[in-house]
């Protein structure tokens, strides 16, 4: 995996602790010094704590994911099922471990966070790059955010990268087509920066490696772990959803949108289509 300088994403080569492992302890490791000066909370009030640190933990995991799902992408070019399964069980692990931090925010009641929510501005979890980044590497491509980060190069070019690389989803399919299966040419050459529009021969593919699924053992696993990932995303889509209607109600977001009735529509948002489809032609 490449090591990358982006702030945020990845910095083990830059660990300052690196040459002095004699006396490193375990907050030098973990750098905790530089992890727990990072909750300033802009106003005086007591809830505001969770509020930071609910966020700074999903946005680890999501960390993770995007470590994991990079890796594994790479692993099925590569032909590695088994490595590729692993790390894709690890995020669907992760998933679960966001979703649990769910219950935790809806201890913050409405009359709380109407308190300090002045404090946030504009900021919103909608502007979250890697959340962006864990939906670019899944395969599921929206611009929107991208142009949020023009003032910040190389954060800017590595979302673009992720943007017009092929994603899980694409990776899958192109795995179909070496097992034999006939996809279209329009979409093993799409332009992978577009969002993605159901085929009916990737359709057909995932409907005879699930008739036959024997006979294509990797791909069925495959095809489940993707399942497995995209029903755990919706859960915590749909988690969010809940918690921000019992926090703000119908309020809109600071983000911009119209809150509740956004993160509604997000829900009919589908990363691999097919799969889902195939469930009703089975
Ligand atoms: C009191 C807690 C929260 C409230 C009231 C809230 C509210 C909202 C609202 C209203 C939106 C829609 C965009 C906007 O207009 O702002 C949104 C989007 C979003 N929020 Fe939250 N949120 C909360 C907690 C969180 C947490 C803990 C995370 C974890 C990282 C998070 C991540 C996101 C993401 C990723 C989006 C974009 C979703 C998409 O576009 O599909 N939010 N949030």
């Amino acid at each position: 995996m490449p090591d990358n300088h982006v702030k945020g994403i990845s910095s083990e080569s830059n660990h300052p602790y690196t040459d002095f492992k004699e006396k490193m302890t375990y907050g030098d490791y973990l750098q905790l010094e530089t992890l727990l000066d990072s909750q300033k909370r802009l106003s005086e009030h007591h809830d505001e704590m969770l509020f930071i640190i609910i966020h700074q933990v999903s946005e680890l995991w999501l960390k993770l994911m995007i470590h994991e799902v990079e890796a594994a992408t790479e692993a099925i070019q590569k032909g590695e099922y088994q490595g590729a399964f692993k790390m894709l069980a690890r995020v669907s692990k992760t998933q679960s471990q966001i979703i649990q931090a769910w219950d935790v925010l809806s201890t913050l009641t409405p009359a709380e966070y109407m308190e300090f929510r002045e404090f946030l501005g504009n900021a919103s979890g909608f502007q979250s790059y890697q959340y962006r980044l864990v939906e670019f590497v899944l395969g599921y491509k929206t611009p929107h955010i991208i142009k949020i980060y023009e003032k910040d190069p190389p954060l800017h070019a590595r979302l673009q990268t992720a943007f017009e690389a092929p994603g899980l989803y694409d990776v899958a399919i192109q795995a179909l087509a070496k097992q034999g299966f006939s996809i279209s040419q329009s979409i093993l050459e799409r332009d992978f920066s577009k969002k993605y529009e159901q085929d009916p021969t990737v359709a057909d593919a995932w409907l005879e490696v699930y008739r036959n699924k024997d006979m294509y053992w990797d791909l069925y696993q495959l095809a489940e772990k993707l399942v497995d990932i995209e029903d755990w995303f919706q859960q915590w889509r749909f988690r969010h959803m809940k918690t921000v209607e019992r926090i703000i109600g119908h309020k809109t977001g600071t983000g911009g949108t119209a809150g509740v009735g956004y993160l509604k529509k997000v829900l009919d948002h589908y990363f691999f289509p097919e799969l889902w489809e195939v469930r009703t032609r089975l």
